[in-house]
């Protein structure tokens, strides 16, 4: 039986492929450092999936041009400038299997070389004539910079409530898949109702894509995640399962949950310890139950498409959000 995740990639194949190939030629740097830096992220193994979105949303609103591919580039370039700045500002030493790009460069050249990145995207944008593309791509970066800003203030912060984490992850990662899927029905020139659908979509997959990588982080499996499980805790990042836990939580096992995340220097036992103490107090399954809800909701904008292969690939993709082990 083929895998939900060989499913999509034998759909999507040639795709990818193109969206690769407009990776290189649309960077575009002067300078060979910046290619370099750039490149070390850009090329390391990404899925890849927000240009996917743009090109297969596209698709959906019946896309007649020769740019979706280029256009698509922009949410891969924001995507990766996020990340070189996210794994500087989180201290993150692994990315993608590979040392994070401030562990080989001084983190002054990693954050300059996000910032071209970040211009990369908007240039791009700018070519599709389309003021309200512009609009998008600046709602995301003024999203996503204040998101992690957010998140930064509030790191150790043991009251971080449910509803400040929803906002943090819409911010730092829902609105940029929903601007990729927009953007995908824009250059379609699609109806409004078209636009909105995917927007929802692409913003409920968003949000459940974040919750599944925060439940990976409590995973034990660092070589197949390509960065460090437990990572999250030891930055000291409170996300959705360790956040129900302790509202869960009473006496001792409260002070256990609390001193661990206390002290990043825990040992694997300390780790181990606390996954299943999450798992006992419903943490990691009320996790999944608020992405599976996501999902469903990301499914259900997309009831106003006829049933084509494409929004087939679509609705794959929202199920492998959650299903993914990367
Ligand atoms: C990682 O995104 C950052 C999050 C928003 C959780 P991906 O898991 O899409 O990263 P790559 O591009 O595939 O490495
Ligand atoms: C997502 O947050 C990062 C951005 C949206 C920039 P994380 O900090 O959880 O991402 P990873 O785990 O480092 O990939
Ligand atoms: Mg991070
Ligand atoms: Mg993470």
């Amino acid at each position: 039986m083929t895998s939900l995740k060989e499913r999509i990639l034998a759909a999507v194949a040639s795709e990818l492929t193109a969206i690769e190939m407009a990776l290189t030629e649309n960077l575009a740097p002067h300078i060979e450092l910046v290619k370099s830096v750039a490149g070390h992220i850009l090329f390391s193994g990404g899925k890849r999936l927000r240009p996917l979105l743009t090109v297969l949303s596209g698709r959906l609103c019946g896309y007649k041009g020769q740019a979706d591919k280029t256009y698509a580039t922009i949410f891969e370039y924001l995507h990766a400038a996020t990340l070189l700045h996210d794994d500087v500002v989180d201290g993150g030493l692994m990315r993608r299997g590979q040392p994070a790009a401030h562990t080989i460069w001084d983190p002054a050249t990693v954050v300059l070389t996000g910032d071209f990145l970040l211009s990369r995207g908007l240039a791009i944008a700018a070519r599709t004539g389309l003021p309200e593309v512009i609009a998008v791509i600046a709602r995301i970066t003024e999203e996503m910079s204040q998101g992690e800003i957010q998140q930064l203030h509030r790191k150790g912060a043991l009251d971080l409530t449910e509803s400040e984490y929803l906002q943090i992850i819409r911010r730092k990662t829902a609105v940029l898949f929903e601007g990729a899927c927009q953007v995908g029905a824009q250059i379609s020139n699609a109806p409004r109702h078209q636009e909105a659908a995917l927007a929802t979509y692409g913003h409920q997959l968003g949000l459940a894509f974040q919750m599944a990588d925060d439940l990976l982080d409590y995973s034990f499996d660092s070589n197949i995640l390509g960065k460090g499980v437990g990572a999250d805790l030891r930055e000291g990042k409170l996300t959705l399962p360790v956040i129900f836990a302790l509202t869960n939580a009473e006496g001792d096992r409260k002070a256990a949950i609390t001193a661990i995340i206390q002290n990043p220097e825990f040992t694997q036992a300390a780790f181990e310890t606390l996954v299943a103490d999450l798992d006992a107090l419903g943490g990691i399954a009320y996790t999944r139950q608020r992405a599976k809800g996501c999902l469903e909701k990301a499914k259900d904008a997309l009831a106003i498409f006829p049933d084509v292969p494409t929004k087939q690939v679509l609705l794959d993709i929202a199920d492998y959000a959650l299903a993914r082990k990367r």
